[in-house]
């Protein structure tokens, strides 16, 4: 089937979906999740105006950008997730979707720019099944949003009545877009915090573990411990860092064991996996296991599944968004 064809088809398959997120305020969804709908390796997302196809294996064919340049028009930017060099090389856009453009989601708006310094789009997509549950947890409570990104969750807890939102992540571009994304909504910066720290230095204070031996020598900013409410967890596949490594598949206890101590009883940790090889029974034993080793044992654990715009056919989405609760 052409591609033309596959495209078609996922439009059909999301007019449902898509009445339900223009009611909620949502402008920016999935057209095209290509793994499950017939051209894996392509991905075309809407950010309000903005249209982003993302190639991951080989490059779109010259016809294959010109059909999609013909169906989207000027807002329409191609970007090949492959060498660096190659990443912008297939397709020169019109100036006017090389601007930043808004993105709306469950009513808040989000910065976005087609081609930046990183190569992510700045929000993840996916993520909208726990932006949308957050919303109603965070009434005067403190949340700890770590891996925070362009502060997405951050953005949702302050708008919803958090009391305190602390963002953490080590990019300090990512958390200067998502300082934009408060603004942007009106949210004060503060009590609220922006804190550019690698997250093993942050967490391994916050929850009392320290910082320990050799490591301790490095440059990191002082904390004391203390706990928070609620614990969003949205950590990438793997990253090094120079505390310790992010390593979703073989080693989800090191993130997870200092969210756990972090959280105060009877809170909340939202823990994500996006690593698709990773089966959801797996990571909830993971899970499970690991808070019952750190003495904080959990007291349910539920699931969170993307919208239908990231359709998996094999009822396992790569994205796992496991809710803990905390004794
Ligand atoms: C998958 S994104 C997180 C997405 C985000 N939670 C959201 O809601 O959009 C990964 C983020 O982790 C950050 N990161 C990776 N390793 C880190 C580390 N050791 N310490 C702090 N941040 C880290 C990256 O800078 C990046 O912003």
């Amino acid at each position: 089937m052409e591609l033309k064809s596959k495209i078609e088809m996922a439009e059909k398959r999301r007019r449902e979906l898509v009445n339900r997120l223009l009611a909620e305020g949502t402008d920016s969804w999935r057209l095209f999740h290509g793994v499950a709908e017939g051209h894996p390796g392509l991905t075309i997302d809407k950010y309000g105006p903005l249209i982003l196809a993302q190639s991951f294996r080989k490059p779109l064919t010259e016809s294959e950008i010109a059909f999609l340049t013909e169906r989207y028009g000027d807002f329409l930017v191609y970007n090949h997730r492959g060498a660096k060099r190659e990443r912008f090389a297939f397709h020169q856009p019109e100036t006017v979707a090389l601007e930043a453009v808004t993105a709306r989601e469950l009513g808040l708006e989000y910065h976005i720019e087609a081609r930046h310094r990183g190569i992510d789009p700045y929000l993840f997509l996916d993520l909208r099944c726990g932006r949308r549950w957050l919303r109603d947890q965070v009434k005067g409570r403190t949340v700890l949003n770590v891996f925070a990104y362009t502060c997405g969750l951050g953005v949702v807890a302050a708008s919803s009545g958090a009391s305190e939102v602390w963002n953490v992540d080590f990019s300090a571009s990512a958390l200067e877009v998502g300082r934009q994304n408060f603004v942007k909504n009106g949210l004060p910066l503060e009590p609220h915090r922006f804190l550019q720290e690698d997250y093993f230095a942050a967490i391994w204070q916050l929850s009392g573990i320290g910082v320990k031996g050799k490591r301790a020598r490095r440059s990191f900013r002082k904390l004391s411990a203390r706990r928070f409410d609620l614990v969003l967890l949205d950590p990438p596949a793997r990253a090094k860092g120079s505390f310790h490594t992010v390593d979703l598949v073989n080693d989800y206890q090191s993130v997870f064991k200092p969210a756990l101590l972090c959280c105060a009883p009877g809170g909340t940790i939202l823990a994500t996996n996006n690593v698709g090889s990773v089966e959801r029974e797996e990571f909830a034993e993971v899970l499970l296991r690991c808070a019952e080793k750190a003495g904080r044992p959990l007291r349910a654990l539920q699931w969170l599944v993307p919208d239908e715009d990231f359709p998996s056919f094999d009822g396992q989405p790569p994205l796992k968004v496991a809710l803990c609760e905390v004794g």
